[in-house]
């Protein structure tokens, strides 16, 4: 690693650092292969730029959030948001987080951008290694049918925010569908100020299976909408308080379509070959989703988790939002029956929040059932690697009421109480 070497002997300035060199030693092998020695001079890197972050502005924050994310098996603490370099893609993980964007505008904006970066980029990857420009985590590549629907199923998962950005017709839909996919890539490249470098830095894979890119990828992708749905839901809370609650509806019906229009996500996650999926996840012991933040959140501001819930691995496994309920977080659904019980929301006000409700709780309920359907083809009766016992704990989940609790059947629920007509 003299490239390496010879920062470090140099100046170690963190805007000459060598990150080409080292994500190359990290994609030869794989980040649980990596060589001590490499650790260690990271480690060292480490210790160099520590005090200069503070002061160091963009390059030294990028440095010490990349050494944060190749360290984290060395240290002991890989998990979830370690492997899906979140922070390196400013998305929640529960310590230092990016503050919000200035309004909601750029906010929605600058995820709808993440997002379609994101799948073009697993898109650019399979058109890569398909033409043999890439060697790139080359065991078990998949045959050109698979590249194909992937590029389909990618393309279309992107549509909806292409469209809220006003980009579709950059992409088309109409061609073969491997060119669309090489389009989307040239629109995403666009979108992008810095070249790309943060998505190159969060590419990590534990291994050298290449269908890992695609599986960090979509995670990545969930994280980024999860991470939109629940500032929506924060923001429907805050309006149900207020004296316009009438406005939640708006950002419920967002939150909903959010989620209602990822499920090409999961069908291109579909098509990853389950043998190499059980390659790779033999390293990746420790980080599950079961860990992400933004996913509780949205869980918890629908609605209070029952006490055994709380006290259970789903939320000591993200204890920043466990502390967060605990505290008292104001959920949807306490607020709604505030405002109905105050008078302030009634009439058509009210049909129409309950039913956006009911709308995105339907999304959600849908999100799960795939979700347990896609991790029993993938798993069969393997344990998780957030240490349940895998998809027996999915199946158990699966029909947490997302609204309100103790409903006998699947009939919509009225948010306050009884059920809806
Ligand atoms: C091959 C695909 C997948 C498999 C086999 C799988 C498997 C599992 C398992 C077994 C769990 C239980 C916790 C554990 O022990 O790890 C879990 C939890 C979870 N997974 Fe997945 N998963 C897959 C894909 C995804 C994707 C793409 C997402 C999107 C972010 C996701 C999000 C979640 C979330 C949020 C939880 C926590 C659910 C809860 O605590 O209620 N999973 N997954």
């Amino acid at each position: 690693m003299h490239e390496l070497t010879t920062w470090l002997s140099g100046t170690a300035d963190p805007r000459t650092f060598p990150y080409p060199a080292v994500l190359h030693e990290f994609h030869r092998v794989g980040k649980h292969f990596v060589e001590k020695e490499l650790l260690a001079l990271l480690d060292e890197t480490r210790a160099r730029v520590a005090g200069a972050t503070a002061a160091g502005g963009d390059e030294a924050r990028l440095l010490s959030d990349f050494l944060d994310v190749t360290l984290d098996k060395w240290d002991g603490r890989y998990d979830y948001r370690s492997y899906l370099a979140l922070r390196l893609l400013r998305l929640p993980c529960g310590a230092d987080d990016p503050p919000p964007a200035e309004d909601d505008a750029t906010s929605r904006r600058g995820r709808d951008q993440l997002f379609v970066r994101l799948v073009a980029d697993a898109l650019a990857f399979e058109l890569a290694a398909a033409a043999h420009t890439t060697d790139l985590l080359p065991q078990q590549r998949p045959g050109p049918p698979v590249v194909t629907k992937r590029c389909r199923l990618g393309v279309r998962a992107a549509l909806p925010p292409l469209a809220r950005l006003g980009l579709v017709g950059a992409v088309g839909d109409g061609g073969p569908t491997t060119t669309a996919a090489a389009a989307l890539h040239a629109v995403a490249a666009d979108l992008d100020a810095d070249g790309d470098q943060t998505l190159r830095l969060s590419m990590l894979p534990v291994h050298v299976t290449h269908d890992e890119y695609l599986f960090i990828r979509v995670l990545q992708a969930y994280e980024c909408l999860f991470a939109g749905v629940a500032d929506e839901l924060r923001a429907a809370v805050a309006a149900l308080a207020g004296a316009a609650p009438r406005a939640a509806a708006d950002r419920l019906g967002y939150a909903g379509d959010l989620l209602g229009a990822a499920g090409p996500l999961f069908s291109l996650l579909a098509t990853m070959q389950a043998e190499s999926f059980r390659t790779f996840r033999q390293y990746t012991e420790g980080a599950s989703a079961i860990q992400s933040r933004s996913y509780k959140l949205v869980e918890s501001l629908c609605r209070t988790p029952e006490g055994d819930r709380l006290d259970s691995v789903a939320y000591r496994s993200v204890p920043e939002v466990r502390s967060l309920v605990r505290a008292g977080q104001p959920t949807i659904d306490e607020a709604y029956r505030s405002a109905v019980r105050a008078g302030r929301l009634d009439g058509a006000d009210r049909t129409l929040v309950a039913r956006r409700m009911e709308t995105f709780a339907g999304a959600l309920l849908q999100w799960r059932r795939t979700h347990h359907r896609i991790a029993t083809r993938m798993l069969g009766p393997r344990s998780g690697t957030g240490y349940t016992e895998g998809t027996p704990y999915l199946a158990a989940v699966r029909d947490v009421p997302v609204f309100t609790a103790g409903t006998a059947d699947s009939r919509p629920v009225d948010p306050i109480g009884g059920h809806t007509a």
